[in-house]
């Protein structure tokens, strides 16, 4: 009968061991390898985890071949059709989606959970009046640890859940917040008669000297790109909020964690670097010239928008939000000379051999920020968009995580290649005056050792 097995053989030694293959739901089996270093003394080498499954989760699937995304098993393409982001945020952290009474419960208690202490705008206040309104999240959200730190068992289900509902219900509040700052205005406090999108614009657009009203369309369309967004199975802010919370730091400080690997242009950042690249692009008649910049090995500028470690297909939130642009430019009657280029540069780019050969595909972040531009969102604010609508994944993740019984602390392992058998030579020996250690032999820059160099 066949096992279901893996067999490693160290050829260096002859040495011979079986592994078991765990099998999940859908996708490639993993073996694991946790007992490799007891039995045979060595570790795998792989940098960027290509071929590492670092948990098993029930959350997300993706089937990057085919272009396949599930959120608890059901497809992106429904619930983007069908359902609401808040709906989603709760199937994404109870596992189903919830029944009419669930649902007005969990929307009562993220509605209620919105606002923040206002010892957060004294902390806000201590921004650089220009910071980038990312820089402003890491901050505020890491330091809503210290509203909450003291009373917080992570162990506890019920503190993990009120963790989780503080976060989703706080974070559009600390966005808007972070880009009123940014321009000078009173931050907006939010309103409980509002939905969560229609709360976020609300936040960001009104002022307190005239009323607002919040377009449904806008707030429609939104919702629809916070869905797209809200998880990703181990992507590599997911990966970092759960490495953080591994060793049981609070959810606010492993979720700030989890911003800041976000903001990179790899990841999140893509949206703002899209953006800026179309904007560089200016005219499709400079379209070509981009593209084989992005094709040249020793050119250091990519596609932002294009390629991604999993789909080497379409990116199926791409495709959702492709057909989401047309509508809203519809909708509204009016044309953004952006997404003509992006359009444009998306055909010649699915043309190119050099795209086809690496299965090259817009993603998600391609067409996002044409949104977010048609809803006035300034582009410095559009990976903190994102970390809005993921925050739901992170927190979803960590929960997992954290109830995980398998849970250790993450601690990857390296291959050293650094110098051996160093000694340590004394600060003479290197060109430092002599007798410069006399007073201070831990810092040769300290002002004993400056005093006895001078006398
Ligand atoms: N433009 C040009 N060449 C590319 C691009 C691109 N956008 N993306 C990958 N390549 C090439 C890359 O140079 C490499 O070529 P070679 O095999 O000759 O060395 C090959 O394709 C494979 O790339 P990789 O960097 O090894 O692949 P990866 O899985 O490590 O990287 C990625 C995935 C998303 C970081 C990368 O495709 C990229 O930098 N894309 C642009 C940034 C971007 O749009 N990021 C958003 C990702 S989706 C939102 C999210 O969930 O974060």
């Amino acid at each position: 009968m066949k096992r279901k097995t893996v067999t490693i053989v160290n050829n260096l030694t002859g040495q011979e061991e079986e592994f078991p293959l765990i099998e999940g739901n859908q996708g490639p089996p993993a073996f694991d390898i946790r007992s490799l270093y007891p039995k045979m003394g060595l570790f795998t080498y792989d940098p960027g985890f290509k071929s590492t499954a670092s948990c098993s989760s029930d959350i997300t699937f993706i089937d990057g071949e085919e272009g396949i995304l599930l959120y608890r098993g059901y497809p992106i393409e429904q619930l983007a059709e069908k359902s609401c982001y808040l709906e989603v945020c709760y199937l994404l952290l109870y596992g189903e989606l919830p029944d009419r009474e669930q649902y007005a419960h969990f929307h009562r208690m993220i509605t209620t959970h919105s606002m923040v202490n206002e010892g957060l705008r004294a902390f806000m206040s201590g921004f650089r009046h220009d910071a980038h309104p990312m820089s402003i999240l890491v901050g505020v959200v890491g330091a809503l640890s210290s509203f909450y730190h003291h009373e917080l068992d992570v162990s506890d289900p019920e503190h993990q859940e009120i963790s989780a509902h503080r976060l989703i219900a706080k974070l559009p509040t600390i966005a808007a917040a972070a880009y009123k700052y940014s321009i000078g205005q009173p931050f907006m406090y939010p309103q409980n008669d509002l939905c969560y999108s229609e709360n976020f614009l609300s936040m960001m657009f009104s002022v307190p000297a005239e009323p607002y009203n919040v377009n449904p369309l806008e707030a429609r369309v939104l919702d629809l790109v916070l869905l797209l967004h809200a998880d990703h199975e181990q992507n590599a802010s997911t990966s970092t909020v759960r490495l953080a919370g591994s060793s049981l730091a609070n959810p606010f400080a492993a979720v700030s964690a989890g911003i800041g690997a976000l903001w990179g242009p790899a990841h999140g950042g893509a949206n703002e670097a899209v953006i800026r690249m179309l904007e560089e692009i200016g005219d499709v008649k400079n379209i070509n010239a981009f593209i084989d910049r992005a094709r040249d090995k020793n050119d250091p500028f990519r596609l932002n928008g294009f390629g991604h470690r999993v789909y080497k297909n379409y990116d199926p939130r791409a495709r959702i939000l492709r057909k989401a642009v047309h509508q809203l430019l519809a909708d509204t009657k009016t044309s953004d000379p952006l997404f003509e280029i992006a359009m444009r540069l998306e055909e010649i780019a699915m043309k190119d051999a050099y795209f086809l050969e690496k299965k090259l595909y817009p993603n998600v972040d391609f067409y996002s920020g044409i949104i977010y531009r048609r809803l006035g969102i300034p582009v410095n604010m559009f990976t903190v968009m994102f970390a809005v609508a993921r925050c739901i994944g992170w927190i979803a993740q960590w929960k997992e995580m954290i109830s995980d019984p398998e849970r250790v602390i993450g601690r990857p392992r390296q291959v050293y290649t650094g110098p051996k058998d160093h000694e340590y030579e004394m600060p003479d020996q290197r060109g430092y005056p002599t007798g410069s250690t006399k007073h201070c032999p831990r810092c040769p820059q300290s002002r004993w050792s400056r005093m006895g160099s001078s006398s």
